[in-house]
C-alpha cells in the first residue's frame, strides 16, 4: 500500500512503499541519497552499497524520474537530523527500486521560486513549472479559498448555480468572444463577459440568494491584473440594499483572511468607505492604495469606493455609457425624474454602485439593479440604443421583469486578483494554472491555432488571411 511522504514520521521501523518523482540526487561516496517528492512533500531515501544491483540502478536515477521505492523508515543518524524541514528526522533505506518512467532534463530549474526564469518558457512547460512548491502552494491556497467561500455562503442560504458559457452578448464594456453556430448559419453565441443577466433572472426565478465561482470571458488587452478568461465569485441577492451586500463581502473577506491567512492583518475595520469623488480628488484614482506601510506584504487595506457617477461620456462613440453596466440603478425617484435629470446633466447622476479595492487593485464591483422595466428601457435608450434594438438585445430582461421581479443587487469579486494579493504575487498569472500571455496566447497548447477548412465550412465561415489571400 502506498505511503505518502507526509506520513513518514509515523512509520518509524516499518517498511513502506513510496511513489513519486526524484527531486534531487546526491552521491556521498558509497551512499546515494535521493529526495523523493510526492504531492505532500519530500523524504530522503538512502541507497547503501550492500545490494550491488540496487545501488547500480540508483546510480542511474536523474531528477524528475518517476519511481516506486520500497524501504524501511529509520531515524537519521545523530548529527544528520534537520529539525527545520519536514521529515528532517527520518529517512528511508531503500530495498527495492522500480523506475516507472524516465525524464528528460527539464528546460529550467524546478527547485527555486522560478521568478528569474523567462516567463514564456515557464508557460510553454507549465506542467513542469507547476511542480515548483511556490506554484503548487498557490493552487492549493486557491482551492482552500474556494472551499471557504462555498462553506461561508452555503451556510448563509446561498445556492450555487451554474449558468451557460455559450450564450448571448452581455454589456460589460469589453469585446465579446464569439462562437459560430453550426446549425444557424451566420449566427453566433457569445461567451459571457459575466453571468450578469442570468443572475438577475435567477432573482426573478425566486432563488433570492445565488452565487457561482465562474469563468468570465473578455476579449481585451491582457495585463498583469487582466486575463481574457478570469474567475469571479459572482453573487446576487433579492430584497437587499447596498449596505447589506457590502456587509456580506466585508464579513466574507474578514473571516477568510483570519482563517486562511492568519499572518496578515487588516489595516482598518470596518472597511472604510470613500466616495468616488473623494478618491479622485485625493488620490486621482478610483482604486486608491490606502496601506499605511506599502512595504509590508502582510498589510491588507480594503476600501469600499461608493457613489460612482452612473454615466460617462464616450467620446469615441459620441454617447453616454454606463460606468458599471446598464442594469445599475441610478439614484433617481422614477422614470420621469430620470428623464429630467438625464436631460439636464447626465454626468451628475449618481449610481448605487460600489467597488471593493484592496491595496490599490479593484477586486470587486457590484451594484443595486434597476428592477423597473420602464426605467431600464429608458436607460438603454439614453445610452444611444434605439427602441427596437433594446427589444432585440434585452427584450427577455424587460419581459421577465413584468412577471414579478424582486428588488435585487449583487457584487462580483475577481478571484484571480484577490488570490494574487493574498499570495504576495506580482500578477494574476502566478495564481492561474494555465494562464495566457500578454498577447492572449496559450504557449503550451499553442492556441489560438488554425483549424481545418472542413471545420470552417461546417461553421459557414470564410477567413481572410493576414497576407491578404482569402481562405476558403
Ligand atoms: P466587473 O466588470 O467590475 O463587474 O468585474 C468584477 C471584478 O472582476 C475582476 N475582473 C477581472 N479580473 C481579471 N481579468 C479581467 N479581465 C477582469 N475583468 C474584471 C475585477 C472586477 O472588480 N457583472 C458585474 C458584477 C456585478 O455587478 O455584480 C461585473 O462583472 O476584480
Amino acid at each position: 500500500m502506498r505511503t505518502l511522504t507526509k506520513d513518514i514520521g509515523t512509520k518509524e521501523g516499518e517498511t513502506v512503499e513510496l511513489f513519486g518523482w526524484v527531486d534531487t540526487r546526491r552521491d556521498h561516496g558509497k551512499l546515494i541519497f535521493i529526495d523523493l517528492r510526492d504531492m505532500t512533500g519530500i523524504v530522503q531515501v538512502v541507497f547503501t552499497p550492500g545490494d550491488k544491483e540496487l545501488h547500480a540502478e540508483a546510480e542511474r536515477l536523474r531528477p524528475e524520474w518517476v519511481v516506486k521505492i520500497t524501504g524501511s523508515v529509520a531515524r537519521r543518524p545523530k548529527g544528520m537530523e534537520n529539525e527545520k524541514v519536514a521529515n528532517g528526522l527520518h529517512e528511508v533505506t531503500a530495498t527495492v527500486l522500480q523506475v516507472i518512467t524516465e525524464a528528460k532534463t527539464p528546460p529550467f530549474d524546478l527547485g527555486g521560486d522560478g521568478r528569474e526564469i523567462n516567463e514564456e518558457v515557464r508557460m510553454k512547460y507549465r506542467y513542469l513549472d507547476l511542480r515548483r512548491p511556490r506554484m503548487r502552494n498557490n493552487l492549493r491556497m486557491r482551492a482552500n479559498v474556494n472551499a471557504f467561500i462555498r462553506e461561508f455562503l452555503g451556510s448563509r442560504g446561498f445556492t450555487e448555480i451554474e449558468t451557460p458559457y455559450i450564450s448571448k452578448s452581455t454589456p460589460e464594456g469589453a469585446r465579446d468572444y464569439l462562437v459560430p453556430s453550426r446549425v444557424y448559419p451566420g449566427k453566433f453565441y457569445a461567451l459571457p463577459q459575466s453571468p450578469q443577466q442570468y443572475k438577475q433572472l435567477l432573482m426573478v426565478a425566486g432563488l433570492e440568494r445565488y452565487f457561482q465561482i465562474v469563468r468570465c470571458f473578455r476579449d481585451e488587452d491582457t495585463r498583469g491584473d487582466r486575463q481574457p478568461e478570469f474567475t469571479q465569485l459572482d453573487i446576487e441577492m433579492s430584497f437587499t440594499n447596498q449596505d447589506e451586500v457590502m456587509g456580506l463581502v466585508e464579513e466574507l473577506m474578514t473571516q477568510l483572511v483570519k482563517k486562511l491567512y492568519p499572518e496578515k492583518h487588516l489595516s482598518q475595520t470596518p472597511f472604510p468607505r470613500m466616495s468616488y469623488k473623494e478618491a479622485m480628488e485625493r488620490y486621482n484614482s478610483d482604486k486608491p492604495d490606502i496601506r499605511k506601510d506599502k512595504n509590508d506584504p502582510n498589510e491588507l487595506a480594503f476600501l469600499f469606493v461608493v457613489d460612482f457617477p452612473a454615466f460617462e461620456w464616450k467620446e469615441t462613440e459620441k454617447r453616454w455609457d454606463a460606468v458599471h453596466h446598464p442594469f445599475t440603478q441610478p439614484r433617481v425617484k422614477d422614470v420621469e425624474d430620470f428623464k429630467a435629470q438625464f436631460k439636464n446633466n447626465p454626468g451628475a447622476i449618481l449610481a448605487d454602485q460600489y467597488d471593493l479595492v484592496l491595496n490599490g487593485y479593484e477586486i470587486a464591483g457590484g451594484s443595486i439593479r434597476i428592477h423597473n422595466p420602464a426605467l431600464l428601457q429608458e436607460v438603454f435608450e439614453a445610452m444611444g440604443n434605439k427602441h427596437e434594438e433594446v427589444l432585440a438585445k434585452f427584450g427577455h430582461m424587460l419581459e421577465a421583469f413584468e412577471y414579478g421581479v424582486p428588488p435585487h443587487g449583487g457584487i462580483a469579486p475577481g478571484l484571480d486578483r484577490l488570490m494574487s494579493i493574498l499570495q504576495n504575487e506580482p500578477n494574476i498569472r502566478e495564481v492561474i494554472a494555465f494562464p495566457k500571455t500578454g498577447d492572449g496566447r496559450d504557449l503550451m497548447m499553442d492556441a489560438p491555432s488554425e483549424v481545418s477548412e472542413a471545420q470552417l465550412k461546417e461553421l459557414h465561415l470564410k477567413t481572410e488571411k493576414n497576407n491578404g489571400t482569402k481562405g476558403i
